[in-house]
């Protein structure tokens, strides 16, 4: 299992200066829309700066039509980063034209598909869906494994289930993780790290835990002797 944390940090200078603080772990970073509408590429060149072994997830999650998905993919896979998303429910033609798109490129980043946000409950979830969440996403997971998308984001709920449907290796990204039973703040389906581990999560996701810890560093060491 490996620990990616959130920057959603206020500026520039505190998350690089939180990457700095973290520079000699093996960690995957997530630059998120705060971050990346504020800071744009910038971000991504300071952190491959401070140590270019740093591995980064850039979670814009897209969503729009088809071709202007695969343009999206496309620009964001010259990026120096390792990992992206796309959101399924944007559909099947919109995840294939994505692949196609980036497939033929060297050193690809991977491509995860959003199902259900782990800030959703069920309450919510069926307002806009009309479904349940553990229907959803799994039917979502299935369709995006059949679109040859690399993996998903899910809850750690699902992680399991969705590898038992899909295969092993399809990968599953957590975020809703409170390692040591903190505040679930706006998550609703929130995790600690056995409950990932149980469910064979490969990535966790962990923003405010960490960077509103008293000490962020003594918190990553924790959370990494443990997974
Ligand atoms: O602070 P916290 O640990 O809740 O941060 C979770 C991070 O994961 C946030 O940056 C949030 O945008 C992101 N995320 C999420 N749910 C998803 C996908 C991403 O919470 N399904």
């Amino acid at each position: 299992m490996k620990l990616c944390i959130a920057l959603d940090l206020p500026t520039l200078e505190e998350n690089i200066s939180l990457a700095k603080s973290l520079k000699d772990f093996d960690i995957w970073l997530k630059v998120g829309f705060r971050s990346f509408i504020r800071d744009g590429k910038k971000i991504i060149s300071e952190l491959k700066e401070i140590n270019p072994k740093f591995k980064i997830f850039l979670d814009l999650k897209l969503y729009d039509i088809p071709n202007t998905m695969a343009d999206a993919a496309s620009e964001i896979s010259e990026l120096e980063i390792d990992m992206f998303n796309i959101h399924i429910s944007s559909g099947v033609q919109a995840m294939k034209g994505v692949m196609q798109r980036i497939s033929n490129k060297k050193d690809r980043p991977l491509v995860l598909g959003v199902s259900v946000l782990t800030s959703f409950d069920n309450k919510c979830f069926k307002e806009i869906y009309s479904s349940t969440i553990d229907k959803k996403s799994i039917l979502f997971a299935k369709k995006a494994y059949e679109c040859k998308l690399d993996g998903v984001v899910c809850s750690a709920y699902e992680s399991k289930i969705i590898k038992d449907g899909t295969k092993p290796s399809f990968l599953t990204l957590t975020p809703g993780i409170r390692p040591f039973g903190e505040d679930g703040n706006d998550q609703k389906r929130v995790a600690n790290l056995d409950i990932a581990k149980e469910n064979s999560v490969d990535f966790i996701v962990i923003g405010r835990p960490i960077y509103q810890s008293s000490d962020p560093r003594y918190t990553v060491q924790k959370i990494l002797k443990r997974i």
